[in-house]
């Protein structure tokens, strides 16, 4: 939950707020927006800046959990848009949108032969299981515990996990996130300790004649706090290469790491990878895709796929049009410059946090980056549960409370970049943090 409470006037908010009590649940549709004491309703984007509707202005450093690589209004991505609206909004035929957007993912990401499209990454990560159960004729699914793929309940399991539904460190049991989840659900799903080599590798082989695949994200667990070790990630790929198991990358964040993906920076190739996000353009959108062996349940010419796949929204032209429009002007040298914007802030972060004495600890790859308000190490979701116990969630969402005061739109202070900042906005926004850290050393 943020708190909204000192960021400035929001009488306009305030009143669409409580009107949306009156016919949302608590007044909200997405709980990740939930703030206190309600949130600042948005107006207009422009740029690597929003405009609340009370006219308070600020540095967008979410991007809408990081699907707006381009920020707001980029004028090519605007254009296609307004063009295909006027065209064809959507219709049961395919359009050349769809080619091009699956033509550019195939180039570009290593596991790629051929990819589906969805309107979501939750959607895409559920495809990516079906797929890996039908090509494996296996019935389960191993995941991270911590590890977040959307709402699709399978993988809900063991998202965020109390201590007492975690079981031993050497065997985690698989947890309900949600009320109602029923067990049978949860016997399909086995949960590795990320990070854990010898634990994950010994379940792994324990249970390989059940498993159809092993799905994480390559980057970060939870939001961007426990970060998968490389040695971890090169484990994966040959234990389940040996073992028979699909390796997916969900890499529904993680894509805008690099050109290639985040696939590429690691130079590990998963079984199949499931995409969201910043190939929408802004719109949404979802994919998946891997070999073309893996891939062929869903081939036709045979007669009835092995797995069946539709959807009244699926490779919509809009989506496809904005997305292929955005994922073509992420060039090599884009990612670079982007990606070099995060570096400046990742240095900038770490002298302030120097320079303040602050404790805490740097963290981020590609455009984003994170100052952690704890030196505490983060290697794996239990840890992370003993920093969130010593009030790291309370601190950062102080720090994200002062960074609005500066300006500053934050996810309890990280900061997902986007092309449409420059030099001086990782500038301007570092002057805020410094200001911002300073304010809270002296609460
Ligand atoms: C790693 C990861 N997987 C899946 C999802 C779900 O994507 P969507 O919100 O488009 O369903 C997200 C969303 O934040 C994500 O970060």
């Amino acid at each position: 939950m943020s708190d909204t409470s000192q960021a400035g006037d929001m009488p306009h908010s305030a009143a669409l707020f409580d009107r949306s009590r009156r016919v949302m649940p608590s007044g909200y549709t997405r709980h990740m927006v939930v703030a206190k004491p309600h949130p600042a309703y948005a107006a207009k984007g422009d740029g690597c800046r929003i405009t609340d509707v009370d006219g308070n202005s600020y540095i967008d450093w979410v991007n809408n959990f990081a699907s707006q690589i381009h920020g707001h209004n980029k004028p090519e991505i605007v254009d296609v848009i307004r063009r295909q609206v006027a065209d064809l909004m959507v219709a049961i035929l395919p359009t050349e949108w769809e080619v091009k957007l699956a033509e550019l993912l195939c180039q570009r990401i290593p596991s790629l032969d051929r990819v589906r499209f969805t309107n979501s990454g939750t959607e895409a990560n559920m495809m990516a299981v079906k797929a890996a159960r039908a090509f494996t004729a296996k019935p389960r699914i191993a995941k991270m515990e911590g590890g977040y793929h959307g709402q699709y309940d399978l993988l809900e399991a063991s998202f965020q996990p109390r201590p007492d539904q975690w079981g031993d460190a050497s065997a985690p049991r698989a947890a309900a996130h949600q009320a109602g989840t029923p067990q049978s659900l949860l016997d399909e799903v086995l949960i590795l300790p990320v990070n854990d080599i010898a634990t994950a590798r010994a379940l792994l082989r324990a249970h390989a004649d059940s498993l159809a695949a092993v799905i994480l994200d390559p980057f970060r667990l939870q939001v961007g706090l426990v970060e998968p070790r490389h040695d971890f990630l090169a484990m994966l790929r040959e234990e389940t290469a040996r073992l028979g198991i699909l390796l997916i990358f969900d890499e529904v964040w993680s894509l805008r790491l690099g050109y290639h993906g985040a696939q590429g920076c690691l130079g590990i190739t998963p079984d199949l990878t499931s995409m969201g996000k910043i190939i929408g353009g802004g719109l949404p959108v979802g994919a998946f895709g891997g070999s073309a062996a893996v891939m062929s349940v869903f081939e036709v010419e045979k007669g009835d796929p092995r797995v069946k796949h539709s959807g009244t929204f699926t490779a919509n032209p809009m989506s496809m049009a904005a997305g292929f429009t955005a994922m073509d002007l992420m060039t090599e040298a884009e990612f670079d410059r982007l990606n070099g914007l995060g570096v400046r802030m990742r240095d900038g972060l770490e002298r302030l946090r120097v320079d303040l004495g602050v404790t805490g600890q740097v963290q981020g790859s590609g455009s984003v980056s994170a100052l952690l308000l704890t030196d505490k190490p983060m290697g794996n979701y239990r840890e992370l549960v003993a920093c969130i116990g010593d009030g790291l969630l309370e601190r950062q969402g102080l720090l994200q409370k002062q960074l609005l005061k500066e300006g500053l739109l934050t996810m309890r202070g990280g900061y997902i970049g986007s092309t449409a900042m420059d030099e001086n906005d990782i500038d301007a926004t570092l002057a805020g943090v410094g200001r911002a850290l300073a304010k809270m050393k002296t609460m």
